[in-house]
């Protein structure tokens, strides 16, 4: 089966490989935990390593902040943007009632169908392979019962799987819920991977885990990781030896 390597050090192994091509996971955690960085490591990774082309849809961080936030890890997204290997759909501008100059944008509000046919667009003219939807909050807030959410979010995961895009859908939760926000996110998605911040000796660890994913092997355990000036690197996990 042909699996796109994340790229990001120390998570395709754990992956058995990287994610299974066509599929949707579900990339969720706190504020803070290294989402929208991930995601983004997932897209540039893929177009500068692999030559496969990505999209990234913001639907709540201007495009202009995530290209400054990208340079700080070496990554320059309007480098691959202007050789057609990263498209940014801006679906934040309109949302707050701003102007936008973005090629990809929704133009004035928000409405899902908008969404789904500019994504149909970028991915006809770009030949994308990988996508990121940063965050499917942004989405979900709109509707106020759990079947609703499911529903949209199906639409979106089953069009993305039938032109075979391997999407990351970014889901924000807080305490009380451990895989996604509205309960039933991680249902449509074929993998699960949690960012985790844990309060330890007055500080914060960070630790990933993999829940579920598509016709593979993969690590069942909690695995820390660290944010710095390359972006995510996961650590291995200490194993403790016998009589010690
Ligand atoms: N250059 C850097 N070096 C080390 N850590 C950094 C750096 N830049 C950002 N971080 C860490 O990454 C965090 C932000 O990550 P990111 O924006 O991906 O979080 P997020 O999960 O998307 O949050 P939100 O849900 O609020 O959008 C910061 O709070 C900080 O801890
Ligand atoms: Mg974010």
């Amino acid at each position: 089966m042909n699996k796109l390597r994340t790229g990001i050090p120390g998570l395709d192994d754990l992956l058995g490989g990287g994610i299974p091509a066509g599929s949707t996971t579900l990339l969720s955690g706190r504020s803070g935990s290294g989402k929208t960085i991930f995601g983004m490591q997932y897209l540039y990774n893929g177009a500068s390593q692999h030559d496969e082309p990505g999209i990234l849809v913001t639907l709540e961080a201007r495009p202009n902040d995530l290209r400054a936030e990208a340079l700080q890890f070496g990554w320059n997204l309007s480098d691959l943007e202007k050789s057609g290997k990263l498209t940014i759909i801006d679906a934040a501008s309109s949302k707050a009632g701003l102007p936008t100059s973005e090629k990809f944008a929704l133009k004035r509000g928000f409405d899902m169908e908008a969404l789904a046919e500019t994504i149909y667009n970028a991915i006809e003219e770009t030949k994308a392979k990988r996508l990121v939807l940063d965050s499917i909050s942004g989405l979900t807030l709109r509707f106020s019962e759990p079947s609703e959410v499911r529903r949209e979010l199906y639409r979106i995961s089953a069009l993305l799987n039938e032109l075979n895009i391997t999407s990351l859908f970014i889901g924000e939760i807080d305490d009380s819920s451990t895989q996604s926000r509205a309960g039933v996110e991680q249902f449509i998605a074929q993998g699960l991977i949690t960012l985790n911040l844990r309060e330890n000796d007055g500080g914060l660890d960070r630790d990933l885990l993999i829940w579920k994913m598509r016709l593979t092997s993969h690590s069942m355990k909690k695995h820390p990781y660290v944010i710095d000036d390359k972006g995510i690197q996961v650590k291995k996990t200490q194993t403790k030896k016998k009589n010690s």
